[in-house]
């Protein structure tokens, strides 16, 4: 039994009971309650770490943190002009609206006649993180592709005792940055943070040992064609019957026949009160895969 899970079904219940002109007082209320709690309960150890890992990330990176500044991203066609590059790990929303960053006025005028700015983020929140790795923890070799700020690989320190947590990064800038939080946080017994392409022979030798390979949407923004290239490259590259975590990926955005190397493994019908419920809720816009055995 998995007491979160139960938890937020206890409150569902007691919200679902209640009779619907009560609702939204009892809503406030909770929201009121619950800003308030956030703001005293410690967090956890791997909470705590994980703070400081962004803190001290935050000091070289401007808000909102989607780019580094001699950093070239391309805007996926389809996407809405507005669209604001942020990273979540480094400045999640409580930590944004501390800053000058407005995402909710504007900069220069102050005018509230604005529109909400439409967000992408370059990077997993530490929410996600904390459920992924309570999600999945059994593998000994785990790659991150795109590893950027390297959250997932210090997440997986963390939280897992993965053997080998590989970070492979094209840009060397954000190598750098990483291997120093990776010093300072004395975490070089297991990350090993690879500056290169994915699709170099260094690159694929890993992926081929990897049991569980992250793709937090790498390619989107970063590579010509949706990453179609890195994709078969990848997928030609893993070690039959280990894991693939796609993660922020829309279906059309996949610019490859997944079915003719991965098998999809995300829970159905997940557990209503158990750990697998993550799939439906915090874990929604991730799917787990199986690589399947090569055919020729
Ligand atoms: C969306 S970010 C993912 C960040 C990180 N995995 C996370 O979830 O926090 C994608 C990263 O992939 C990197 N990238 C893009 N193409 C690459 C390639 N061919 N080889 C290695 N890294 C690449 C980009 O430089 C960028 O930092």
């Amino acid at each position: 039994m998995n007491e979160l899970n139960s938890a937020k079904f206890a409150f569902l219940d007691i919200y679902h009971e209640l009779k619907p002109e009560n609702r939204c007082r009892f809503a406030r209320w909770v929201g009121g309650f619950a800003e308030s709690e956030i703001d005293s309960l410690p967090p956890t150890q791997t909470e705590e770490t994980l703070i400081q890992i962004a803190d001290t990330l935050r000091m070289d990176i401007e808000p909102p943190g989607g780019k580094l500044p001699n950093e070239i991203t391309r805007k996926p066609e389809d996407e809405e002009d507005e669209v604001v590059e942020v990273d979540e790990f480094l400045y999640p929303d409580n930590v944004l609206k501390e800053t000058d960053f407005s995402t909710s006025e504007c900069a220069v005028c102050k005018s509230k006649n604005i529109n909400d700015l439409e967000m992408v983020s370059h990077s997993m929140s530490q929410d996600e993180l904390t459920v992924l790795f309570e999600e999945i923890k059994d593998f000994d070799v785990m790659v991150d592709i795109g590893s950027r700020t390297g959250c997932i690989l210090y997440a997986a320190h963390l939280m897992t005792k993965a053997k080998e947590i590989i970070g492979i990064e094209i840009d060397d800038e954000w190598c750098k940055i990483q291997d120093n939080v990776v010093q300072k946080f004395g975490m070089q017994d297991r990350i090993k943070i690879v500056s290169d392409d994915v699709k170099s022979e260094k690159s694929k030798k890993i992926l081929s040992k990897a049991d569980l390979t992250i793709m937090n949407n790498p390619f989107q923004w970063f590579s010509k064609d949706n990453g179609k290239q890195d994709f078969e490259c990848i997928l030609k590259n893993l070690k039959a019957g280990s894991r693939v975590l796609l993660c922020h990926i829309e279906e059309k955005d996949i610019p490859v026949t997944l079915g003719d190397y991965l098998v999809e493994t995300t829970p159905e019908n997940p557990v209503v009160n158990g750990p697998d419920h993550a799939w439906i809720d915090e874990l929604k816009a991730y799917r787990i895969f199986k690589v399947l055995e090569k055919t020729n």
